[in-house]
């Protein structure tokens, strides 16, 4: 079993043994995979950070702070990423419990003009971008199977 209370130590992610879900975007499920570019956690959200930078943070904000409509996905303990959709969501309708749950809905619906319009690999970049900038450092690099296995620490 996992444990996530704490946002300071680093959680140790079995990758081994993915289940075989059904991968965003109906790509090949290997697209569901880091790509030889994040070969480590750090090079992922290293990457994921340019990646935010041009798709997501003229909305979210440039440290990803929230602007407007958009919520804050930086920020735990100010309630970034929470349980239930914030007040007035009108696109989000389920509940945040694990990164993989973030990643579907960042998937089918970010940025708004263009879901799905980026390759899996960068969603899971701009997630590992995210997860770090919340204070969440894996061993690995970010993939779907791992991400829902992660939950948000609450
Ligand atoms: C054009 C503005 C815009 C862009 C660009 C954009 N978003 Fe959003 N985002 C929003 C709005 C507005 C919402 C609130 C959606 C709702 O009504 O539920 C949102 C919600 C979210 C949420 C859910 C937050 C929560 O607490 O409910 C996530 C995660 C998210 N966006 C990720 C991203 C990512 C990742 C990108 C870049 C790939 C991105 N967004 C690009 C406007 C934007």
């Amino acid at each position: 079993m996992y444990s996530t209370h704490s946002l300071a130590g680093p959680l140790v992610l079995t990758l081994l043994g993915a289940c075989g879900g059904a991968s965003p975007g109906g790509e090949a499920p290997g697209a569901a995979t880091p790509t030889a570019q994040d070969a480590t956690f750090v090079a992922q959200a290293d990457r994921g950070a340019g990646l935010y930078g041009a798709h997501c943070a003229s909305c979210h904000g440039p440290t990803g702070g929230g602007k407007g409509d958009a919520p804050r996905l930086v920020g735990l303990k100010e309630g970034a990423l929470p349980l239930a959709p914030p007040a007035g969501a009108k696109a989000r309708k389920g509940t945040f419990v694990t990164v993989g749950d973030v990643a579907t809905f960042a998937v089918e619906n970010m940025p708004p003009a263009a879901p799905r319009s980026l390759p899996a690999a960068d969603y899971l970049a701009i997630l590992a971008f995210d997860l770090r900038a919340n204070g969440i450092v894996l061993e690995q690099p970010l993939d779907l199977a791992a991400a829902a296995k992660l939950t948000i620490p609450r």
